[in-house]
């Protein structure tokens, strides 16, 4: 039987399949900086002390493991939502505001692409250049076809400005643009307040329709500066979508949990779009799994474990700010032929190095240091154990 000579072989993913790769390694000084993965000093990712109280008073108070609605629980969309706008905004968007639960951010922007692809058919959807390894996959698997805008200077490391807001000015009325809401993947280079105000007014001109990825609430500056651009364009008044995620900041990577909220412009809107947001989850995987919710209603909803909570993705951002500043000071330290202050500059896990793919294949097969063909590092990877070797293997890559 012949069922599958037409199958070929795909493309590994250019995040997921270095992490196979780190594990079938069998150096014992392997390192890996490639999938957006926090880790402590030791190496591990923690589960958080706010999780595992929230997990023992699941526990203790089991419910009957029936399916959840197709959105998930109205209790988990209004505690999300408020993380996410902040109460007054939340409070005078009202209804206006359609959540439902997904699995993970990813899960968020599969249900926002088809919910586009088949209620508003933009010509395009537009992503930036770089983004997210999986934004194309994610969009071209609901049909709709990607274009990319100007973000990154590859001379200066940072944000290219001029260049965004002019393709900005240039895309049609009806596309679709994807914008990093903080913690830019992979560059970490982020908006100014002031920027943010500039882009949701212009979407309002422009016409475009914008949908921020919320992936990385909390890593750079705090949880409340860092949903100023959602909250931008929450005030201007513009629909819009945003897919928000609780693997990073709640440490919930492998219990898929996030969540689509759609900005609509008035009450009977957002039924009817709610009503199409089901359709797309239905035909996806029905409804959300139910454990990571849980996790974050007990924690949004106790006083006590939620400032439990704001206080360790504190600590975990400290961490990666200290990573960051003794990462560029042993640069310099070892007389690297190049400046890493930038690496001060970004926010977040992520760091665009402006290693070339050949550079990222030589650390990966001579020193079995993992990063991400495009250049991309987590810095969280970086420890105070490993950071000498790092610093070693890309002196001898540069020198
Ligand atoms: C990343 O960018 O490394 C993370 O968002 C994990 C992933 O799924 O790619």
């Amino acid at each position: 039987m012949a069922h599958f000579d037409s199958v070929t072989q795909a493309p590994a993913d250019p995040i997921l399949s270095l992490t196979e790769a780190f594990k079938a390694d069998s150096n014992p000084e392997k390192i890996n900086l490639s999938v957006g993965v926090f880790v402590d000093d030791n190496g591990k990712t923690p589960t958080l002390k706010c999780v595992l109280e929230a997990e023992k008073r699941i526990q203790e108070n089991p419910i009957p493991k029936g399916y959840l609605p197709m959105t998930g629980t109205p209790k988990y969309a209004a505690l999300t939502q408020e993380i996410c706008f902040g109460k007054d905004l939340q409070e005078s968007l009202g209804k206006r505001i359609v959540t439902a639960q997904t699995p993970g951010g990813t899960g968020a922007l599969r249900v926002a692409g088809d919910f586009i692809a088949k209620n508003i058919e933009p010509e395009n959807i537009w992503l930036s250049n770089p983004t997210w390894a999986n934004h194309g996959g994610i969009f071209k698997a609901a049909s709709l076809a990607p274009q990319s805008y100007n973000y990154f200077d590859k001379e200066t490391l940072g944000l290219d400005y001029e260049a965004f807001i002019k393709d900005l000015k240039e895309i049609p009325a009806g596309d679709v643009v994807v914008l990093h809401a903080c913690c830019h993947n992979p560059t970490g280079a982020d908006l100014s307040p002031e920027q943010w105000d500039e882009v949701a007014a212009l979407a309002t001109v422009q016409g475009w329709i914008p949908l921020l990825d919320f992936a990385y609430q909390g890593f750079g500056t705090d949880l409340e500066t860092d949903a100023y651009g959602v909250r931008a364009f929450a005030a201007s008044g513009v629909p819009f979508f945003v897919s928000q995620s609780f693997s990073k900041n709640l440490g919930l990577y492998h219990d898929r949990v996030g969540a689509i909220h759609v900005v609509t412009s008035n009450d009977e809107e957002a039924g009817r779009v709610a009503s199409q947001v089901k359709i797309s989850i239905r035909t996806n995987y029905s409804n959300p799994p139910a454990h990571g919710g849980r996790i974050v209603e007990e924690i949004l909803s106790d006083d006590t474990l939620r400032s439990q909570w704001v206080n360790e993705v504190a600590d975990m951002r400290s961490r990666i700010h200290k990573v960051r500043a003794n990462f560029a000071t042993a640069m310099a330290e070892a007389g690297i032929n190049r400046d890493f202050s930038f690496l001060n500059e970004q926010n977040g896990m992520f760091s665009f190095t402006g290693f070339t793919k050949e550079q990222a294949i030589a650390l990966r097969e001579e020193h079995s240091i993992y990063i991400v063909d495009s250049g991309r590092i987590n810095v969280a990877g970086i420890t105070e154990a490993n950071l000498p070797k790092i610093v070693q293997a890309i002196k001898s890559l540069l020198d």
